[in-house]
């Protein structure tokens, strides 16, 4: 497995393979992978001819400090899990190699990104679709393979290649959990053992809301509502937002008459986790 660090290189790297017709995939990562990471780069060594996985942690995406000092890291783990499934090439740039200094250019996804992880976070989905554009210009993939998981930005992922006519195919796979119905995620490694017990009511609380819908409930906020009271019984866990949207705008919904998705993020304790279900509605009899 090759490493490279500079933009430079992998850009003429991947202009020399294009030539020679060579298909890319590529799987963007701030490492500390963890099965939601590996079942993405499984895929994307199915189905190209090099994969590429980027192991950089952005610091344009996060708005607060302490959060990027606090981002698990294991370069020497990622590598060994990396080679394990396959994955031919990790580009992994310095901070500075991405925005040396003079640096001012950012991309903006406007709508899409007001809401949820767009009003919490300010600034979060600038710096993930600025950084995201750069690789995407630096690794020149074919398809690019994000997880479900991170459903917000994986529709302004989309958005943004559809927006700037960008010349690729963005996959998103689905959420990988842990048996308990935890989402992986690499904020699970900063869980002590009683907040990762009481990590899965997020799962627990879009279970009911689920089987809800399926059970043919139309009125979000009364489902929007037990959701809470899920939560609210666990008591390391504190809501920052819940919420029933149209699955392409993430607008809220009201009524449940076509598919939603339900969306939250959760702290527990000192960590925030997030997830979200896609939700069907059932044919009417
Ligand atoms: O999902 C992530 O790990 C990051 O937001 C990404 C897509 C690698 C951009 O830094």
């Amino acid at each position: 497995m090759q490493v490279i660090e500079y933009p430079k290189k992998m850009q003429e790297l991947s202009e020399q393979l294009r030539r020679e017709g060579k298909i890319l995939g590529l799987v963007p990562t701030m490492g500390a992978l963890h099965e939601g990471h590996l079942s993405l780069l499984r895929r994307c060594r199915a189905e190209n001819d090099l994969s590429v996985m980027s192991l950089f942690v952005n610091p344009a995406q996060f708005d607060r400090k302490d959060d990027l000092a606090a981002y698990p890291q294991d370069w020497e783990g990622d590598f060994k899990k990396a080679e394990a499934v396959g994955v031919d090439l990790v580009y992994a740039p310095t901070a500075g190699m991405m925005y040396p200094e003079g640096y001012q250019t950012y991309v903006e996804v406007e709508a899409l990104t007001r809401r949820w992880e767009g009003a919490s976070r300010p600034g979060h989905f600038r710096g993930v679709a600025t950084v995201v554009a750069k690789l995407f210009t630096i690794v020149k993939p074919h398809q690019a393979y994000f997880g479900q998981k991170d459903y917000q930005q994986a529709l302004v992922v989309q958005r943004m290649v559809q927006d700037l006519n960008l010349d690729l195919e963005v996959i998103i796979l689905p959420i990988i959990r842990e048996e308990d119905g935890l989402a992986s995620s690499s904020r699970n490694w900063n869980l002590s053992p009683e907040e990762r017990c009481a990590a899965p009511v997020l799962y627990k609380a879009l279970q009911a809301a689920e089987a809800r819908v399926r059970a043919g409930e139309q009125g979000a906020e009364a489902i929007l509502e037990r959701m809470r009271e899920i939560i609210e019984a666990e008591p390391l866990a504190e809501i920052d937002y819940i919420a029933c949207c149209h699955p392409m705008r993430l607008e809220p919904v009201e009524r449940i008459t076509e598919s939603v998705v339900f969306l939250l993020a959760v702290w527990i304790g000192r960590t925030r986790l997030i997830d979200n279900a896609l939700v069907e509605v059932p044919a009417q009899a």
